[in-house]
C-alpha cells in the first residue's frame, strides 16, 4: 500500500486525528498536510485545492479530505484537472467509489458520521481496487469530458 495523504479543515480536525491514528496502527504510511498548520485560517477550499495539487503533482493513488459534510473538500479536489473526488457515508459507496471510478480522493463529513463509521469506511475504501471492465469506458469518457472542459 502506498503511502495515504489526508487533510481536514476545522470542522474535522478531531476525526483527522482518528483516522490518521487507525491507519498507522495498520502500519499505513501516512502523511497528514496539516495546511492549518501553515496557513492558520485557510478554508475548507484551499485545505482541499492544496491536497488534490499534491495528488496530481505526485500522482497519487489514494487520498482523504475530511470537513463538516465531505461536500466542499469533494467539489475543490474535483477542480483539479485528473484528481477525482466523492463524498462517502456509506461502506457499499467507499467500495465503488474505487472499485467503478477509480478516484483517488474519498471525502467524509465530521458532522455526518461518527469516528467508528468513518474508520469502517476507510477500510471497505482501502480494500477496494479498481476492477476496470465495464467501468473502464466510463471512466475514460469522464477523463475525455474533463480534458474537453479544461481546454475552455
Ligand atoms: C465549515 O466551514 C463547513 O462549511 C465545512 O467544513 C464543510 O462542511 C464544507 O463543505
Amino acid at each position: 500500500m502506498s503511502k495515504i495523504v489526508i487533510d481536514a479543515d476545522d470542522a474535522a480536525f478531531s476525526l483527522k486525528k482518528v483516522l490518521v491514528a487507525h491507519l498507522q496502527s495498520k502500519g499505513i504510511e501516512v502523511e497528514d498536510l496539516d495546511y492549518n498548520g501553515i496557513k492558520p485560517d485557510a478554508t475548507y477550499p484551499e485545505v482541499g485545492y492544496n491536497l488534490a495539487l499534491k495528488v496530481q503533482a505526485e500522482h497519487l493513488d489514494r487520498a482523504i479530505l475530511i470537513c463538516g459534510t465531505g461536500l466542499g473538500m469533494a467539489m475543490i479536489a474535483n477542480k483539479v484537472e485528473g484528481v477525482y473526488a466523492g463524498v462517502c457515508h456509506d461502506v457499499y459507496s467507499a467500495e465503488r467509489l474505487r472499485a467503478s471510478n477509480n478516484a483517488q480522493v474519498l471525502c467524509m463529513g465530521a458532522r455526518v458520521v461518527g469516528e467508528e463509521l468513518a474508520k469502517t469506511i476507510v477500510d471497505a475504501w482501502l480494500k477496494a481496487e479498481y476492477q476496470g471492465g465495464r467501468s473502464a469506458p466510463k471512466v475514460e469518457i469522464m477523463r475525455d469530458l474533463e480534458k474537453e472542459s479544461f481546454k475552455k
